[in-house]
């Protein structure tokens, strides 16, 4: 690809994770998404668990029996002139660390939240790792359509519990029932709930933001009362910054209703335009490289194993970071410094996968693997050796002590364990004294799928003894003294072996704290 073409067609790429707590509706926003792009033709499509949908996809066998999604995929789209590729990040009982790993390959994110809940944990634990990134976020708060919090409370909520600003793009008149419409405070119009056959969906407002007096709506308490609370924004609010926005610094905020489809595609034509482009990445030297750099540029976020049982493969999940992708290109490892020719690539659409023959900085490919990948790989074309920084480790919360069943598979337990800790699929640690396996995840469905890998695909049956929720802080060795150790407060080191405690509740963190005053205890992400 030319130059200049390269440049126009990474610029139209948006990449994006939406992050949100359970049941805040993070699917039917996809969804509609999807509607608008073109991709799909009725809602229900996406959402496999309620619809029995996924049997298209050959995820894994546990994703079927549970019906749930245990990988990220990513959907891609063309809307607007733009190109758009939405990365999943799993919730439910599926989130596990891959979910994390997912917002290091996006631009920007998108936060649904649900009106009558607020900002709930798991959209907290999600946005600090967003934050920490400084990109961009979006706000859509959810289900209008129902009765929920007050808009400035929710506004408020996004300074108080997440430290950011939020700019309201639109306000809503009313709620639940009483659901009028949207003053759009960017378009100046407001976009009815119930749209009429005379004026259609839009009312347009004069230069003062007025409907003219003629409009029957005026005569509405809403509608005075939304006057107010818009006069209030001007002068009390936070002004739009798009310097702020670019930082992570500040939110648009965006009301509406994914379920009745009522201020989507408002959000979506303004998130599109907003959204950034691919930009320079930062490389593990400190040096940037820009997303239209022509030599070709990606790591790895992602590895997931068996998405076809028949053929035990696995597939890398890369984000292109610069330049293009071709079929049958040859790119160098760096880890290895081995050439390696990606014939295999697969383009991701949650229910179907083909054959990719060129994608840009700003797109996913699916790479199949033998082996050869591990998280947080960089490949790279061209003589200029390419790395990007390690991605970041997540604290787990959630603990088991492993043993094989039968001792005369120790061979397969290890090379099991090996293998899918490398992976990501769990975190390793071991008893600082004893040696014993510690397992440590972030969802408690890593822990099933770790137990089911290794009885599928390394024969070996494992006995998982619950330690429960902790929490996981490093000390520096220089510090510790073996004998700070308890059940309580057990103490362990990881695959570098780095000690850490786990604490078994924040009472007892707080506990060591006070006994050991000068002792630094760290949290990873
Ligand atoms: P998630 O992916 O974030 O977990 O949420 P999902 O979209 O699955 O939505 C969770 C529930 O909330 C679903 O209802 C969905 O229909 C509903 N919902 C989503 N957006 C809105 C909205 O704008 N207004 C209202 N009133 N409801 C909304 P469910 O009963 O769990 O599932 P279903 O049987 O309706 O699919």
């Amino acid at each position: 690809m030319e130059q200049q073409q390269l440049t126009t067609v990474v610029q139209k790429r948006r990449t994006f994770a939406i992050i949100s707590h359970p049941d805040a509706g993070k699917t039917t926003i996809t969804e509609q998404m999807l509607l608008f792009g073109g991709v799909i033709r009725s809602a229900g499509t996406v959402k496999g668990k309620k619809t029995g949908n996924f049997a298209t996809s050959d995820w894994m066998e546990i994703e079927k029996k549970r019906g749930i999604s245990v990988t990220s995929s990513v959907m891609e789209f063309d809307y607007q002139g733009k190109h758009v590729n939405i990365l999943d990040t799993p919730g439910h009982e599926d989130f596990s660390e891959d979910t994390y790993r997912t917002l290091m390959a996006v631009d920007a994110a998108v936060m649904v939240i649900d009106s009558a809940k607020g900002i709930e944990a798991q959209t907290k634990k999600l946005f600090q790792v967003v934050k920490k990134r400084g990109i961009p976020i979006f706000t859509f708060m959810n289900k209008l359509d129902r009765d929920g919090r007050e808009p400035l409370d929710l506004i408020g909520e996004l300074e108080d519990l997440l430290d950011i600003e939020g700019c309201p793009f639109n306000w809503p008149m009313g709620s639940g029932k009483n659901l009028q419409g949207l003053y759009d405070l960017r378009a100046n119009r407001i976009e009815l709930y119930h749209p009429r056959e005379a004026s259609g969906r839009f009312l347009e407002l004069d230069a003062a933001g007025h409907l003219p007096d003629s409009e029957p709506l005026t005569q509405d308490s809403l509608y005075r009362q939304t006057l107010e609370e818009i006069e209030l924004l001007e002068t009390a609010g936070n002004p739009f910054d798009a310097q702020k926005v670019a930082r992570g610094e500040q939110t648009p905020v965006f009301f509406g209703s994914a379920l009745t489809n009522f201020g989507v595609q408002t959000f979506l034509d303004e998130f599109i335009n907003l959204a950034p482009a691919p930009s320079a990445h930062e490389l593990a030297s400190g040096e940037s490289l820009a997303a239209t750099d022509p030599e070709f540029s990606g790591f790895v976020f992602k590895i997931q194993a068996n998405m076809n049982p028949k053929h035990r493969d696995r597939i890398a999940f890369i984000r292109i970071a610069s330049g293009e992708f071709q079929k049958g290109m040859d790119v160098t490892l760096q880890r290895t410094q081995k050439t390696l020719r990606l014939n295999n690539a697969t383009e991701f659409m949650s229910d179907q996968r083909e054959q990719v023959q060129s994608a840009v900085a700003g797109d996913i490919v699916g790479l199949y693997d033998t082996g050869n990948f591990q998280i947080g790989d960089t490949i790279y074309t061209g003589k200029k050796e390419i790395t990007y920084p390690a991605l970041p480790q997540f604290t787990p919360e959630i603990f088991m002590r492993v043993t094989a069943k039968n001792v005369m598979k120790q061979k397969s337990f290890h090379k099991g364990m090996q293998q899918l800790v490398q992976e990501g699929a769990v975190q390793l640690y071991r008893n600082y004294q004893t040696n014993d396996y510690i397992l440590g995840a972030v969802g408690q469905l890593q822990f099933e799928v770790f137990k089911f890998r290794m009885q599928n695909e390394y024969n070996t049956e494992v006995v998982m003894e619950t330690i429960g929720s902790r929490i996981a802080r490093w000390i520096d060795p220089e510090q510790l003294d073996p004998k700070m150790s308890s059940s309580r407060s057990l103490l362990v080191k990881d695959l570098a072996d780095q000690p850490l405690f786990l604490f078994e509740n924040q009472f007892t963190e707080r506990w060591f704290e006070n006994k050991y005053p000068d002792v630094k205890l760290t949290a990873k992400l």
